[in-house]
């Protein structure tokens, strides 16, 4: 039933039932390297260390500008006006005011990689947002084009939730179960190249947060459809899973079950991987999970008639009482339609809802959670590492560029390119 070239043969351990469906041997070199079974991560304090293989921290040892130059946004400014067409600057709409302002396009994780795909004549790509993004920019721009993150530091937490290694693991665990044969994964772009290729290996896609709804209901139709009896594997948020499956496909929640990648087997048992349609990750958004219900129940408390938005990140219970849920760039054309006067409380990252209520002054717009912080990782580019590495490529020098191993870029392209073929991104309106 699964549309999996490689059935259960695991290319990064080289476990699993090492045949395809139609029995051919396999015989597949991976360059990633196998890390032993359930190994949690080590302790790296964020922006100090190397992990070169984790979109934790790394350190970004740049000759930067000092934050009070008076003349940072002069000499943004200049620097970008000498690059002229070379460059081009893509800027995620969690990015600070003083980033958004050099960005050429801003955008949701979607629009990003269409964006950066969409340039083959601008040698250098500057990504202001986190390193999968940047991945993904660079398995979509051509090898004569280098795409640069700012700060290498800024990763992000939910990607690193899953590993290769656990991930291989995981499928392994299906196998034992037979069930990999019917199932099909999904991976959340927030997510390393590393997981994108397994997506890319086993016949799966790619999903933001913006197109999660298609991408799912593509994946159930390659095992029959959401009535049929095939699964989806999704990775690594699996309040996003969670939120599309139940709330968009009309799964139950019974049809949802968590893997735990440091539990043996996942902490699932073999019945239960059997009855399951949906296998959540356990992996989540550590600014996005601390939305509460309380808090939205206290803003239809305190302010009359308010209007609850989301990003599908936000626990099930948040937005099953929210009125609307989207990306952010959903979010921004949902306030941007709303009449003056309308009231919102908006569940994410702080840099855009600030940013929303300088957008909209006639409307009313908090944030709807006092105690969440900005995201820490897109909070790293700021203007210091913008002028940086703008600088230095007008003297020649290419600083942070971000470069996926060819045989890795070669599947996780695949996974992406098979987004991109869905029909574009749909929202629950
Ligand atoms: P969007 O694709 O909605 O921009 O989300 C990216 C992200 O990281 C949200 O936390
Ligand atoms: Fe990752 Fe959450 Fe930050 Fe988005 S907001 S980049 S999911 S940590």
């Amino acid at each position: 039933m699964s549309t999996s070239p490689l059935g259960c043969f695991s290319p990064t351990t080289g476990r699993g039932r090492n045949r395809r469906a139609d029995g051919i041997p396999l015989c597949l070199v991976s360059t990633e390297t196998a890390a032993p079974k359930h190994t949690p991560l080590r302790l790296l304090v964020l922006g100090q260390g190397r992990d070169l293989h984790s979109e934790r921290g790394v350190e970004c040892p740049g000759d930067l500008p000092a934050p009070s130059d008076p003349d940072l946004v002069a000499r943004a400014r200049a620097a970008k006006e000498a690059l002229g067409d070379k460059v081009f600057v893509l800027g995620h709409h969690y990015q600070r005011d003083e980033v958004i302002e050099f960005a050429d396009v801003t955008g949701d994780s979607f629009k990003l990689a269409q964006q950066a795909a969409a340039r083959p004549d601008a040698p250098w790509i500057v990504f202001c947002g986190v390193h999968f993004m940047a991945e993904s920019a660079d398995i979509l721009t051509s090898d004569e084009q280098t795409v640069i993150l700012p700060d290498l530091a800024a990763g992000c937490s939910m990607a690193d939730m899953a590993t290769s290694a656990q991930v291989d693991d995981c499928w392994d665990d299906l196998c034992d179960a037979g069930v990999a044969e019917q199932t099909i994964p999904v991976s959340y772009m927030n997510s390393s190249a590393a997981i994108k290729a397994f997506t890319g290996r086993h016949g799966g896609t790619i999903c933001t947060s913006s197109n999660a709804r298609t991408a799912l209901e593509w994946a159930f139709e390659q095992t029959g459809g959401v009535e049929g009896t095939g699964k989806v594997l999704f990775l690594p948020d699996q309040h996003l899973g969670r939120n599309t499956a139940v709330r968009e496909l009309g799964l139950s929640l019974q049809d949802c079950v968590v893997y735990d990648p440091h539990l043996p087997g996942g902490g699932l048992t073999k019945a239960q991987l059997q009855a399951a349609r949906m296998i959540l990750w356990r992996g989540h958004c550590s600014v996005h999970g601390r939305f509460t219900v309380e808090a939205v129940e206290a803003a239809r408390r305190e302010i009359p008639g308010v209007k609850v938005i989301v990003h599908p990140e936000c626990r099930y219970e948040v937005c099953e009482l929210a009125d609307e849920i989207g990306s952010t760039e959903q979010i921004i054309t949902k306030v941007a339609a709303a009449p003056a006067g309308t009231a919102w409380v908006v569940g994410t990252e702080l840099n855009l809802v600030k940013r929303l209520s300088t957008m909209f002054p006639e409307q009313s717009i908090a944030f709807l959670e006092k105690n969440v912080c900005y995201c820490s990782t897109m909070n790293r580019i700021d203007l210091p590492h913008l002028v940086w590495t703008l600088e230095s490529l007008v003297e020649g020098r290419v600083v942070n560029p971000i470069r996926v191993d060819p045989e890795v870029a070669h599947w996780a392209r695949v996974a992406l390119d098979q987004m991109l073929a869905l029909p574009g991104p749909t929202h629950k309106d």
